[in-house]
C-alpha cells in the first residue's frame, strides 16, 4: 500500500528524546521546549513562539489571546478540518462561513466583506493543503473593519506568501505537528506572533493561568489550560525542524512529478501555484471533474485496489449538525470543490516509481 502521508524520522529524534529521559526533564519545563520555540520562531521569522500540545490548543489560545469571546463572530472557511472551527466554538464565539476561491480552494477575500457585521471580531484564514491565502487582501479588509487575523497554518509549514512564511502574516499564526504533517512531534502545535503581550498571555493561559505575581505560590487569576508542550515532544520537534529544508525540497519534487504526469489527463484539475507564492503542498490536491470516467469516490476505490491510499477533501462544515445553524455566505465553490477533491499520497519517503505508478492509474482508468 502506498500511504497518504506517514511520518519521516531524521534519525536524531531518538538521541534528543534519550537526553530527556536521562536527564529526567520529561514534562513541559524542560530545556527542549524553549529551544524548539527559539529555533521555530527563527525559522519562520516571527518574534515569539509558544509550543502547545497540539494545533487545536494553539488555535484556541490564539483566539482567546486575540480577545475573542462569547457571541463574537469569526469569519472562517467551511472547507477546513473541524479543529479550526471547534477552537472558535470553545470560546462561545460564532463561526461565520465564507466561500473559498475557485483556483486555490482557500478563503476568498471577495466573499468576506458582505459577512462582516457588528459582532465580527476576526478573520481566520486557513492555508489549506499548504496553499497560501491572499493575505494582502485579508489584511486590507481586517484593517478597514478593525478585525484581528489569526492564521491557521496547520497544513502550510514551509509555504510562503510574497516572501513571508504563512502563519507570520496576521496577528497570530498556528501550526500543527501531528504525525502526518511536514514535521511532527507526535502531537503538538505552535503559536507564533510578533506581539509580546499576546505571547505572555498565551504562556500564562497554557500553564493553567498560574499568576507570576504570586512567585512560588499557586494562585490562578483566571481559568487556564494545561496546553504546554512536553520536553519529549519538543525534543522530537527540534530534530524534525533541523531536517525541514530537505523535506520542503522533497515535497516540491513530489508536486512537480504529479504536475508533470497528470497535466494531460482530461478532467483532472491540478492545483494552481501563484507566482508570488512558494507553495509547499502538504498533501497534493486534485479535482476529479465531470467528464472523467469515474466520479471521485469510484476513483478513490480504484486507486485503493491498486494499492494507493487517498483522502477525500474535507466535507463542508456548514452542512454538519454542530455547525449548520451558523451564518454563511454562498457556498457553491466550497461544495463543488469538496465533492470533487481528493488528496494523493505525499509522504516524504515516497519514491518516484510509486508516484509514476499513481499517475499511470489516474491516466488509464
Ligand atoms: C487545518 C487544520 N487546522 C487545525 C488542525 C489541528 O491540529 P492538531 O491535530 O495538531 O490539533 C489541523 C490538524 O490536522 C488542521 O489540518
Amino acid at each position: 500500500m502506498i500511504p497518504l502521508s506517514i511520518p519521516e524520522l531524521s534519525g536524531k529524534e531518538i538521541n534528543y528524546i534519550k537526553e530527556c529521559l536521562d536527564s529526567g526533564w520529561v514534562s513541559s519545563t524542560g530545556p527542549y521546549v524553549k529551544l524548539f520555540e527559539e529555533r521555530f520562531k527563527e525559522y519562520v521569522g516571527a518574534k515569539f513562539a509558544v509550543a502547545a500540545i497540539n494545533g487545536t490548543s494553539a488555535l484556541h489560545l490564539a483566539l482567546k489571546c486575540a480577545g475573542i469571546g462569547e457571541g463574537d463572530e469569526v469569519i472562517v472557511p467551511s472547507l477546513t478540518f473541524a479543529a479550526t472551527v471547534n477552537a472558535i466554538k470553545y470560546l462561545g464565539a460564532e463561526p461565520v462561513f465564507a466561500d473559498v476561491s475557485k483556483d486555490t480552494y482557500v478563503l476568498d477575500p471577495n466573499n468576506i466583506e458582505e459577512l462582516i457585521g457588528q459582532k465580527t471580531k476576526a478573520i481566520l484564514p486557513v492555508h489549506l493543503y499548504g496553499q497560501p491565502v491572499e493575505m494582502d487582501r485579508i489584511l486590507e479588509i481586517a484593517g478597514k473593519f478593525g478585525l484581528k487575523v489569526i492564521e491557521d497554518a496547520a497544513q502550510s509549514l514551509g509555504s510562503k506568501y510574497k516572501g513571508k512564511y504563512t502563519g507570520t502574516i496576521g496577528n497570530i499564526g498556528c501550526f500543527s505537528f501531528n504525525g502526518n504533517k511536514l514535521i511532527t512531534t507526535g502531537s503538538g502545535g505552535m503559536l507564533v506572533t510578533d506581539d509580546e503581550k499576546i505571547v505572555e498571555y498565551a504562556l500564562y493561559l497554557s500553564t493553567q493561568a498560574k499568576d507570576p505575581n504570586y512567585k512560588g505560590l499557586f494562585y490562578h487569576s483566571e481559568v487556564g489550560y494545561n496546553y504546554r508542550m512536553s520536553n519529549i515532544n519538543a525534543a522530537m520537534g527540534l530534530a524534525q525542524l533541523e531536517d525541514i529544508e530537505r523535506r520542503i525540497q522533497i515535497k516540491n519534487r513530489i508536486s512537480g512529478i504529479y504536475d508533470k504526469n497528470l497535466k494531460d489527463i482530461d478532467n483532472i484539475v491540478l492545483p494552481v501555484k501563484k507566482p508570488y507564492c512558494e507553495t509547499t503542498f502538504w498533501l497534493y490536491p486534485i479535482l476529479v471533474e465531470e467528464g472523467y470516467p469515474l466520479n471521485k469516490l469510484r476513483l478513490m476505490e480504484k486507486l485503493f485496489e491498486f494499492g494507493v491510499e487517498t483522502r477525500s477533501f474535507f466535507m463542508p462544515l456548514h452542512l454538519m449538525k454542530p455547525y449548520k445553524h451558523h451564518k454563511h455566505g454562498m457556498m457553491g465553490i466550497t461544495e463543488h470543490v469538496s465533492n470533487h477533491g481528493i488528496n494523493l499520497p505525499s509522504s516524504i519517503g515516497i519514491c518516484e516509481e510509486d508516484l509514476i505508478r499513481i499517475c499511470k492509474v489516474l491516466g488509464t482508468v
